[in-house]
């Protein structure tokens, strides 16, 4: 089978790693990937933003599946562009990937169809915004409704700060994604995250997984993309799960099939633990980033099937095996991020890091430059690991890291503590 994979980060190597292990796989080919895919597949300097030009690439080359990482193509219909000339895609259409692109279409499907959220309400201007503000009182949490590189959300403690971010919104400060504004109920509890993988029918669960958003050490410092993962986690009672699949994942497949807009793909619940259950703050249609690089450490069975059963509606056919050991990714990024960073400081000793037992490194924004491998990027390596506990794969994860010789990069020191100190309760 001819597989072309969209995107360039550490979910996408991991996704490659996956794809290229399948025995159905003949060709890989990634756009734009990077130098750490390019172990895994053929990279192509391919623009993903230009349909018509990746089209034209799958009917050059005969590609059978194209699987699509981030949300920005979803959200532009890459798959509609290519489901149209008759190339599966693995992800949800353009309608359905909504999901994530407007934080109130999410808002409206959970009040349709009884799904536990935060109370909210819409806006388009910056006075009724700002009127609803003043009514409710804080915390109170102010959402921009569109894509925003996931800075477009702010948790206000007061009600200026609040104020402040409506009037930075509909000052076009995140551009179209901000001419219309959720305003939402602050939820406390603790965060967790859930991810199904779904076909339009039903859905089907993936391993728990749980990403560490802040940049420092106990959680401290500006919000990120993600500075590690860990799998599985201890917060997902067998109970919880029950719930979350009964209440939120389920009649979220099915309110999206009421209204005409299946949604395929894997679908990624931001979910806070409240006092009142599981409640829902966000959606994203695509796999995490970097939860998916311990997702696929962990899975047993071969991704491709699952992605075609994904495509076709034949999910409940299916069954995903994982392995019953834990993994762990660490990312290691440049430093300043999540600020300014500067690009192009060499790499060494990954080959060596990568001998360590049970590691794996995912690249999430390198370059080869005249043989070496350059940064080129915030966050810039996953250095992933499997062992029979979380303790294990952590311990392996950061042998390897202290094995990569990199003065210009920086990481945590302490993913996946929860569950380690978990483990040592036991
Ligand atoms: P997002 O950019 O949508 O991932 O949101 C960023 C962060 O804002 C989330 O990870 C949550 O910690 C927080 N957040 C979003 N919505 C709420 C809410 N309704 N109540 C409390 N915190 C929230
Ligand atoms: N790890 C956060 C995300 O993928 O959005």
């Amino acid at each position: 089978m001819h597989i072309l994979l969209l995107g360039s980060g550490g979910r996408e190597h991991a996704l490659a790693w996956k794809i290229a292990g399948s025995p159905l796989v003949t060709k890989l080919w990634c756009a734009p990937g990077n130098a750490g895919i390019a172990r895994e597949a053929e990279c192509v300097a391919l623009d993903i933003s230009d349909h018509a030009a990746v089209i034209a690439f799958c009917k050059a080359n005969a590609v059978e599946l194209v699987v699509v990482g981030p949300e920005t193509p979803l959200a532009a219909g890459i798959v509609d562009d290519l489901t149209a000339v008759g190339v599966k895609a693995f992800g949800p259409s353009k309608a359905a990937a909504q999901l994530e692109g407007s934080k109130g279409f999410t808002k409206d499907l959970c009040a349709e169809f009884g799904i536990p959220t935060g109370a909210y309400r819409r806006f388009d201007n910056a006075a009724g915004a700002l009127a609803y503000v003043r009514a409710r009182g804080a915390p109170i949490v102010v959402k921009a409704d569109g894509l925003a590189a996931g800075k477009g959300v702010v948790v206000a403690t007061t009600i200026s700060e609040a104020e402040d971010a409506v009037a930075m919104m509909f000052a076009g400060h995140f551009g179209a994604a901000g001419a219309e504004v959720v305003i939402e109920e602050y939820l406390a509890g603790r965060e967790i995250s859930f991810f199904a993988l779904c076909d339009g029918e039903t859905a089907l669960p993936l391993a728990s997984a749980q990403d560490h958003k802040r940049v420092f050490d106990h959680d401290e410092g500006p919000n990120t993309g993600g500075m590690g993962a860990y799998s599985p986690t201890p917060f997902v009672t067998p109970e919880l799960h029950d719930e979350i699949m009964g209440r939120i994942i389920l009649p979220t497949v099915a309110g999206m099939k009421a209204r005409g807009i299946p949604f395929r793909g894997v679908l990624y619940a931001g979910v806070m633990l409240t006092e009142q259950g599981p409640k829902l703050f966000e959606y994203n249609v695509r796999f995490g980033d970097p939860e998916c690089q311990v997702h696929m450490l962990r899975m047993m069975s071969d991704l491709v099937p699952a992605c075609l059963a994904a495509c076709d509606g034949q999910l409940g056919h299916f069954a995903l095996r994982w392995v019953a050991d834990a993994a762990v990714t660490v990312v290691m990024a440049a430093k300043g991020y999540p600020g300014d960073y500067q690009k192009g400081s060499r790499i060494e000793g990954l080959d060596d890091a990568a001998m360590v037992e049970g590691v794996e490194i995912f690249h999430a924004g390198t370059a080869a430059r005249e043989g070496a491998i350059v940064a080129n990027g915030g966050r810039v390596l996953n250095v992933c690991a499997l062992g029979k506990t979380v303790t294990e794969a952590q311990a392996r994860a950061y042998q390897a890291v202290d094995r990569i010789k990199w003065p210009d990069g920086f990481c945590r020191r302490d993913i996946g503590w929860q569950a380690a100190e978990q483990e040592r309760q036991q």
